[in-house]
C-alpha cells in the first residue's frame, strides 16, 4: 500500500487523482490533502479518504475546519502548512498546485529524498536549475504527471539520453486553432475555457488557448529530460491521441498513445514502476482513423515563441515569463484585459527584464515580485 500526499486535492488533477485512488483502494492510502479556499470539497474528501493531515490557505479557514471536522487530524495552514504537509510521512507526494506557489513544496519533497509526482509544471519552469542541482544530491526522483511528459518518460525507459535525436511534444492546438489575430480580438473567457479535448483547471485552459501551456511544457521537458531546446519540437496534433514522441539517432521514433484522460498519466505516476488496470475505456484505434500533424502558428499565438526564447535565454527569464503569464491570465479571467493583451503584456515585461543568475529561491522571489508588479502596472494602464 503506497501512502500518498496530494497537494491541490480540490483541483482538477487533485480530484482525478482521488478518483484513481477510489478505483485502486488496495494499492493507495491517502495520508495528506491540501486545498486553498475550497474547504467544503476538502471536508468531503476528508470524510471519504480519512487522511492524517490537511492544509488550507489561512488560520481562519483552519479554524473553520477544526470546528467542523469530526475526524481527529492535523490541520495546517498558509505557506508553512504546505511545507509541513509535504514533509508528512508518505511514500509519494503529488504536487497538483497551480502556479509557481508550488515551487517550495517541490523543493521540500526533493530535499527529503522522496518520490515526487509532478503535475505543477510551473515549479520546473521557474526553478528547473535549482531543482536539477538538488536532484543530483539526493535520492529523490520526479515522475512527471503532465500527459506529454509522462509519455516521454515512458518512451525513454531503457534508452540513453545521448541517443535521443529530439523530443516531439504534441499539442491539440486549443480552442482557437486555425484562427488569425483579427478573429481573436473579441473572444470571451467562456470560449477560451472551452478546450476541445481536455477538461482542466481554468489557468491551464487559458494557457492551452494561447499556446503558453506548450511553451511551459518545452521548458519543463528541457529540465526534466536534460535535452537542449533545439532538440524539443512542438507539433500540433488535433486528435490528441499521441501524447508525445521521442526520435532516436537511428531514425526510430517511439510514440505514446492512449485515451485522452488525465487519470491515465496520474495513475502511472502513482503506480510506477508497475501498471494497474485502466481507470477509463481503452483507446479504439479504428474509431480514431486519422492522426494528423501541423506546425504550430507562432505568428497568431506568439506565447509559445516567447516561452521558447525565454527558456533559451535561461537564467531568470523563465521565471519572469511565468510570473507575467500568471498575472495576465488572472486578469483575463477577471475580464480586465482582452485575449490579445495576454501575449502583448508578457512581451513587454520580458523586454524590460535584465537577466540574473538564479542562484537561489531568494533571487527567484525578487525577480518574480518585480515581474508581477510590473505586469500589474501594465494591466492597469491597459484598462485606463
Ligand atoms: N488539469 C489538467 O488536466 C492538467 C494537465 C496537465 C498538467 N496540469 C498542471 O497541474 C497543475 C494543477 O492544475 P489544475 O488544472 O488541477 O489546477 P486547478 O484545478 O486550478 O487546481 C489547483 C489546486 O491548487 C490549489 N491552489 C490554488 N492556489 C493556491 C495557492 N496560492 N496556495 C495553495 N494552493 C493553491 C487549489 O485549491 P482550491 O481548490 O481550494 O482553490 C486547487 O486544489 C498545474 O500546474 C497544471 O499546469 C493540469
Amino acid at each position: 500500500m503506497k501512502k500518498l500526499i496530494i497537494l491541490g486535492s480540490t483541483g482538477s488533477i487533485g480530484r482525478q487523482t482521488l478518483d484513481v485512488v477510489r478505483k485502486h483502494q488496495d494499492a493507495f492510502q491517502v495520508v495528506g490533502l491540501s486545498a486553498y479556499r475550497n474547504i467544503e470539497l476538502l471536508m468531503d474528501q476528508v470524510s471519504e479518504f480519512r487522511p492524517k493531515a490537511v492544509t488550507v490557505s489561512d488560520a481562519d479557514l483552519a479554524q473553520v475546519l477544526r470546528d467542523s471536522l469530526k475526524e481527529n487530524i492535523k490541520i495546517f495552514y498558509g505557506k508553512k502548512g504546505l511545507t509541513e504537509l509535504a514533509l508528512f510521512d508518505a511514500d509519494l507526494v503529488l504536487n497538483a498546485l497551480v502556479g509557481s506557489v508550488g515551487l517550495e513544496s517541490t523543493i521540500e519533497v526533493i530535499k527529503s529524498g522522496r518520490t515526487l509526482a509532478l503535475a505543477n509544471k510551473e515549479s520546473m519552469v521557474v526553478g528547473g536549475e535549482i531543482i536539477n542541482k538538488l536532484l543530483s544530491k539526493t535520492e529523490a526522483t520526479i515522475i512527471p504527471v503532465d500527459s506529454e511528459h509522462s509519455a516521454i518518460y515512458q518512451c525513454l525507459i531503457g534508452e540513453k539520453t545521448k541517443e535521443v535525436n529530439k523530443i516531439i511534444l504534441t499539442a491539440s492546438g486549443g480552442p482557437f486553432k486555425g484562427r488569425k489575430t483579427t478573429d481573436l480580438r473579441l473572444v470571451t473567457v467562456k470560449e477560451t475555457l472551452a478546450h476541445p479535448k481536455w477538461n482542466m483547471g481554468k489557468k491551464i485552459s487559458i494557457d492551452s488557448a494561447t499556446l503558453m501551456n506548450k511553451g511551459l511544457e518545452v521548458i519543463e521537458a528541457h529540465f526534466l529530460f536534460h535535452v537542449d531546446y533545439d532538440k524539443v519540437e512542438v507539433l500540433i496534433h488535433p486528435q490528441s491521441v499521441i501524447h508525445s514522441m521521442v526520435e532516436f539517432i537511428d531514425g526510430s521514433i517511439k510514440a505514446h498513445l492512449g485515451p485522452t484522460d488525465m487519470r491515465i498519466p496520474i495513475q502511472y505516476a502513482l503506480s510506477y514502476p508497475s501498471r494497474l488496470p485502466s481507470p477509463t475505456p481503452m483507446l479504439n484505434l479504428l474509431e480514431t482513423r486519422q492522426l494528423t500533424f501541423e506546425e504550430p502558428d507562432l505568428v497568431n499565438f506568439p506565447c509559445l515563441k516567447y516561452a521558447i526564447e525565454s527558456g533559451k535565454k535561461g537564467g531568470t527569464f523563465p521565471s519572469v515569463l511565468n510570473a507575467a503569464n500568471e498575472e495576465v491570465v488572472a486578469a483575463f479571467l477577471n475580464e480586465e484585459i482582452s485575449f490579445l493583451s495576454i501575449p502583448k503584456i508578457i512581451y513587454k515585461v520580458l523586454s524590460e527584464h535584465e537577466v540574473v543568475e538564479p542562484t537561489g529561491l531568494d533571487v527567484l522571489k525578487m525577480v518574480e515580485d518585480w515581474a508581477r508588479s510590473r505586469t500589474k502596472e501594465i494591466i492597469g494602464l491597459e484598462r485606463s
